[in-house]
C-alpha cells in the first residue's frame, strides 16, 4: 500500500495505535481500582449523603507541578513572551529579511539567462495558479499573458478601457477611439514610444496625429504625469510588470493581487517580469 511508504503517515499511525492501547490500559486499570480497591486512612468529619473524604496528604508530584506552573506563569508574563517583546512572527520576519538580503546580494548581477530561469521558477509557483502554466490566462479567468503587452493588447486597452490600478486619474474610459484609429495609435506607440517595433508600419503616421488623445492623461513624454496615470513608455516591458506586481489590479477580468507584501524580492519581481515578457508573442 502506497500510504504505508510515507514515514510521516507511518509515524502518525503508530502514534494513534499507541494512544488507543495506552488509553484502554489506563482506563481499565482505574475502573478495576474503583470497583475492587478498598481505600484506607483517616476519614474527615464532613460527610455528604454517605460520601466521605480521606485526610490524605497532597501527592508530592501534584504539589510540584502546581507550584511549578505558578512559577512558570510568573516567568512567562514578566520575563518571557509577551512582555519583553518577543514574538514568533517577529522572529520569522527577521529571518525572512536576513535571508532575502543574502538572496539579493547573491543575485545582485545575474545575467539574462539566470534571470529568465529564476523568473520561470517564480512564475510557476506564484503566477501559474491564475495565469496557467503557459500564461494563457486559463480560458479568460485572468489576463492572457501571451498577448498582454503586445500591439494587439494596446488596441484592446484603447477600445475597452482599463481600470483597477487606482491611479489618481481613475479609470481609462472605454471607446476613446474606434478600432481602426486604435490600431494606428498602437502602431505609433510601439514604434516610437515603447520602441518594441510595429507590424503595421504604414499606420504609424496616422497614429502620430491621434497620439494627442493619449497625452492628455499620459503626458507628453508618456510617463504618466508624475504618477497620475501609468507610465506607458515601458508598457509591455518587465518594468511595467514589476509596477503591476507592486500595486495589483482590480480590473474588469478579475482581481490581480499585489505582490508588495514581501513574498517576492525586487530581483524576483524583475525576473518574473522578464519571464512574462518572454511569453508575449
Ligand atoms: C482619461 C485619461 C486617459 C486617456 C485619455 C488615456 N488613458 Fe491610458 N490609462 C489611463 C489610466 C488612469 C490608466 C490606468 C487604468 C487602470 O487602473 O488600469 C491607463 C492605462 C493605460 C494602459 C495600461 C493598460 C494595462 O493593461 O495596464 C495603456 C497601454 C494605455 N493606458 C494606453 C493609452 C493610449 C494608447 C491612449 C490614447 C488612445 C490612452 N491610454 C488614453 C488614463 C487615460
Ligand atoms: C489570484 C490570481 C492571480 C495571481 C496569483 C496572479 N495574477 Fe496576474 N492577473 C490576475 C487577473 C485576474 C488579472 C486581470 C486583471 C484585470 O485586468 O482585470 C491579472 C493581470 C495581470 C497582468 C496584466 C496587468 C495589466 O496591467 O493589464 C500581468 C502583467 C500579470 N497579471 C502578471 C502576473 C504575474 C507576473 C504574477 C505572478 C508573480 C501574477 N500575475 C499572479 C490574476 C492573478
Amino acid at each position: 500500500m502506497n500510504w504505508l511508504n510515507d514515514n510521516v503517515n507511518l509515524l502518525g499511525l503508530i502514534g494513534a495505535a499507541a494512544i488507543i492501547i495506552i488509553t484502554i490500559f489506563v482506563v481499565g486499570k482505574y475502573i478495576k481500582q474503583i470497583k475492587y480497591d478498598k481505600s484506607t486512612g483517616e476519614l474527615a468529619d464532613e460527610n455528604w449523603d454517605g460520601i466521605g473524604e480521606y485526610k490524605n496528604p497532597l501527592p508530592i508530584g501534584w504539589s510540584i507541578s502546581f507550584i511549578g506552573t505558578i512559577i512558570w506563569a510568573l516567568w512567562y508574563f514578566l520575563v518571557g513572551y509577551p512582555l519583553n517583546g518577543y514574538s514568533q512572527i517577529g522572529e520569522y520576519n527577521e529571518e525572512v529579511e536576513a535571508y532575502n538580503t543574502k538572496f539579493e546580494s547573491k543575485w545582485a548581477n545575474p545575467d539574462d539567462q539566470t534571470l529568465l530561469g529564476m523568473g520561470e521558477g517564480v512564475f510557476l509557483v506564484q503566477c501559474a495558479p491564475c495565469h496557467g502554466i503557459t500564461g494563457d490566462g486559463i480560458n479568460g479567468k485572468s489576463a492572457d499573458l501571451t498577448i498582454w503587452g503586445s500591439e494587439k493588447a494596446i488596441v484592446d486597452v484603447i477600445v475597452n478601457g482599463s481600470k483597477g490600478m487606482n491611479y489618481p486619474l481613475g479609470e481609462m474610459p472605454a471607446g476613446l477611439l474606434d478600432a481602426t484609429s486604435a490600431k494606428a495609435v498602437a502602431a505609433y506607440m510601439v514604434e516610437k514610444v515603447t520602441k518594441t517595433g510595429t507590424q503595421n508600419a504604414d499606420l504609424v503616421a496616422m497614429g502620430e496625429t491621434l497620439w494627442v488623445t493619449c497625452t492628455i492623461c499620459h503626458g507628453e513624454d508618456s510617463k504618466g504625469m508624475n504618477g497620475s496615470s501609468p507610465d506607458i513608455s515601458n508598457y509591455g516591458k518587465p518594468e511595467f510588470i514589476v509596477n503591476v506586481l507592486n500595486i495589483g489590479k482590480k480590473g474588469s477580468i478579475g482581481n490581480m493581487p499585489s505582490f508588495n507584501d514581501g513574498r517576492l524580492t525586487d530581483i524576483q519581481k524583475l525576473s518574473v517580469g522578464k519571464y512574462v515578457n518572454s511569453l508575449t508573442q
